[in-house]
């Protein structure tokens, strides 16, 4: 097998792949002792869930208003009441999700390439948390899927990134721990590496990645 092409540019998925969304744990458990888990659990599930329902329906809403959705079924389902300050508490955790801790060290040694985030959040939530978590140093550009107007796997989407990157998509390389969206993105043509930090299993969806790594920080030896 010969060696694949260099890859101009690296992309990466945002929540779940840089950022753990399950850091809001602590806010849900601290406003619903008991519950903080499943309520993480259940409000990413439906947040992911509503994201695909609105691309369907050719209803785009953004990404702040859909998790504002997610979160009131995902509290509706536990039987939690979801006052209107516990909801902007729990709100403003997604602007200061903690990064995985492999992150910082994986962007510093991948630098030389171009960088960048294409995510389905919002341009006002992901300036936020990448900020916060002092990542604008390292990345070339934040993509927001609000300049299209629908979600994640549309292949649109995906179009965009390797536009505003001007690349090929051949020569991009997207990192994802979400298997959905890398499986979008190979679709589509990129270069994909999962990475699977929890032993999840593969989706069954026709595309495979490229390779699967279990932490981020293995990704720049397999690029050298
Ligand atoms: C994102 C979703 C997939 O950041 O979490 O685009």
């Amino acid at each position: 097998m010969g060696s694949p092409p260099q890859l101009k540019a690296l992309v990466f998925d945002a929540y779940g792949t840089l950022f753990d969304v399950h850091s809001v744990i602590t806010e849900c458990e601290a406003l619903f002792p008991g519950k903080g888990a499943s309520l993480s659990q259940l409000w990413r599930g439906k947040q992911l869930e509503y994201t695909w329902l609105r691309s369907l329906m050719g209803r785009y809403a953004d990404f702040s208003a859909i998790t504002r959705g997610a979160l009131t079924t995902a509290c509706n389902m536990l039987r939690l009441e979801l006052s209107e300050a516990a909801a902007r508490r729990l709100m403003d955790a997604y602007l200061v999700l903690k990064v995985f801790p492999d992150v910082m060290d994986a962007l510093s040694r991948l630098h030389g390439r171009k960088l960048a985030i294409l995510s389905n959040g919002s341009p006002a939530m992901l300036n936020a948390v990448v900020r916060h978590a002092r990542l604008d140093q390292l990345l070339d550009a934040v993509l927001s899927v609000d300049a299209l107007r629908i979600f994640k796997p549309h292949p649109s989407v995906y179009a965009y990134a390797a536009e505003r990157l001007q690349a090929p998509a051949g020569a991009i390389g997207f990192v994802s721990s979400n298997f959905f969206d890398v499986a979008g993105a190979t679709s589509f043509g990129f270069r994909t590496f999962w990475i699977n930090r929890t032993g999840a299993t593969p989706e069954d969806l026709g595309y495979q990645p490229a390779a699967v790594l279990s932490q981020l920080t293995d990704l720049p030896a397999l690029l050298k």
